[in-house]
């Protein structure tokens, strides 16, 4: 049975690969309507052929990192286009090995742009009551297990996710007035384009930290359209951590 029906829209970011990707897809199929956000439009294209029911997959060209200040204004736009959201999973980001002696500003500023200041602002506009359904609505952001459990040279990407992890705890105790939910989903490594071209992160003695090995994009996806569905209705303010229990 689908969870979804086509008039409830939800947008995904960084759906034009990994992560994104596949909850772009796993919402499509489960019968939704999916606006999918990213930079690359030829990927974007790409999704829409692999979809399920491609008649309902809406694509979005937009480099999230220009313009933070007005992404609520995007948001606005992007309602008075497709009607209200019913949810959004925030699925954009980039990862960053970078010792503390090694770190300048600018590659700090680059990477939280990116992984939390467009987040937030996103989650500004969409969690605006003139731009969802109100009760129902879901929002999903991807942080990561290094966000709770850091490694060496990952002062920033840590920073990054554990700052969204602890703005998105306090957004739900905000908006639960209007019964709107907000969750992160921490994952730790799972095979994406960002992790298969870094011979860094997979390496065989990483692996042995993780019972189950390396997760797939969907052990993600399903987590996140779960969190979207009504099935989670008493779940908010929450980070799950997916890391078949070995990052912690
Ligand atoms: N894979 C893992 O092991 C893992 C583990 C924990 C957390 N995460 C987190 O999960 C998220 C997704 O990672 P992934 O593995 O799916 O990576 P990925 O395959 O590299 O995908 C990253 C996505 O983000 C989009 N994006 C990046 N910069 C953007 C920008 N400025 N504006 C708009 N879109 C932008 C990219 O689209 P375009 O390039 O087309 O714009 C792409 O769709 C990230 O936040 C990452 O930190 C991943």
């Amino acid at each position: 049975m689908s969870e979804f029906i086509k008039e409830q829209f939800f947008i995904v970011t960084g759906a034009s690969s990994g992560l994104g990707e596949a909850t772009a897809l796993e919402l499509n199929k489960q019968g939704a309507s999916v606006v999918a956000i990213a930079r690359r439009e030829d990927k974007l294209k790409e999704l829409k052929s692999k979809c399920a029911n491609p008649d309902n997959l809406y694509i979005e060209v937009k480099d999230l990192s220009q313009d933070i200040d007005n992404l609520p204004d995007y948001i606005k736009t992007l309602k008075e286009k497709y009607g209200k959201f019913r949810g959004m999973a925030y699925c954009a980001g980039a990862g960053s090995i970078i010792p503390i002696r090694a770190l300048t500003y600018q590659d700090t500023l680059k990477l939280f742009n990116i992984n939390y200041f467009a987040p937030l602002f996103m989650a500004k506009g969409i969690l605006d009551k003139r731009n969802n359904i109100g009760k129902g609505f879901s929002l999903v952001c991807i942080a990561s297990s290094a966000g709770v459990s850091p490694s060496k040279g990952q002062c920033i990407y840590s920073g990054s996710k554990g700052a969204l992890i602890m703005s998105i705890k306090a957004i739900s105790k905000e908006v639960s007035s209007y019964g709107a939910r907000v969750n992160c989903v921490s994952p730790s490594i799972i095979k994406t384009p960002m992790t298969v071209n870094d011979e860094g992160i997979l390496k065989d003695d990483n692996k042995e930290k993780y019972p189950f090995g390396w997760g797939e994009p969907h052990d993600v996806a399903n987590m996140i359209c779960y969190l979207l569905s009504d099935k989670a209705k008493y779940i908010s303010g929450q980070n799950y951590v997916i890391d078949s229990g070995g990052s912690l």
